[in-house]
């Protein structure tokens, strides 16, 4: 039996192992995308909170050569060999974010994901306050970049603002989807909100 508050390896971390993915979350991405079907060939992507690189990898396969795949995190990435993919380290809440993601692509965006997480503290207000902070961060980074019938994905925290949150990513997508990825830790507060068909 295993000792008290040790954590066993569990199924998601072996398989990201044996399959040379940068991150568990790697099957987070690749179930969001495939419920949702937001990953097309040739789809220019943000990823914004992107270090190691899991959802990265999947990204990048699915788009493929003719797409782009820009990620951004406060964490260095290790480089990609695909040259469609570019990453950078920046911190999405700096006053110069903006400018410094149009240097890196300044054209129009197809899908901006976020799994921007603060650093926990234990105090669920101020976590879930942090991470609603990056979520809307993402979601104004999506509606000012993202090209008509673009999609949005980003997570957050439940609890505080969270209706908030939802309300305001409806107001500027078609369809508004919750998705909890099979892949998501046991106990994890964690949800993802997409936004799907972005509104002229
Ligand atoms: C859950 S991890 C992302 C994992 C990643 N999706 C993957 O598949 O490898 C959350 C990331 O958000 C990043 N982050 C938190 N605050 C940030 C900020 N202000 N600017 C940029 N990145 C930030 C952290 O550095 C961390 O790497």
């Amino acid at each position: 039996m295993a000792k008290k508050g040790y954590t066993p390896k569990d199924h998601f971390f072996k398989q990201a192992k044996s399959q040379g993915l940068r991150a568990r979350s790697a099957f987070k991405i690749d179930e969001i995308a495939k419920r949702l079907g937001i990953l097309k060939k040739g789809a220019r992507v943000l990823d914004m909170g992107a270090a190691p690189g899991g959802f990265l990898q999947v990204i990048a396969d699915a788009v493929g050569p003719a797409g782009l795949v820009v990620g951004v995190d406060l964490a260095p990435i290790r480089p990609f060999t695909q040259p469609w993919v570019r990453t950078a380290v920046l911190d999405v809440l700096a006053e110069d974010f903006d400018g410094k993601l149009k240097a890196l692509y300044d054209g129009p965006l197809d899908v901006v994901v976020s799994d921007l997480a603060p650093k926990t503290t234990g105090i669920r207000t101020t976590d879930e306050a942090r991470s609603q902070r990056l979520a809307h961060k993402a979601l104004d980074v999506a509606m000012a970049r993202s090209a008509l019938g673009g999609h949005f994905v980003a997570k957050l925290f439940m609890g505080g603002d969270f209706e908030e949150f939802r309300a305001a990513v409806k107001g500027a997508y078609a369809e508004v989807k919750l998705v909890r990825p099979e892949a998501t830790r046991g106990g994890s507060m964690e949800i993802y909100v997409a936004g799907l068909n972005r509104r002229p």
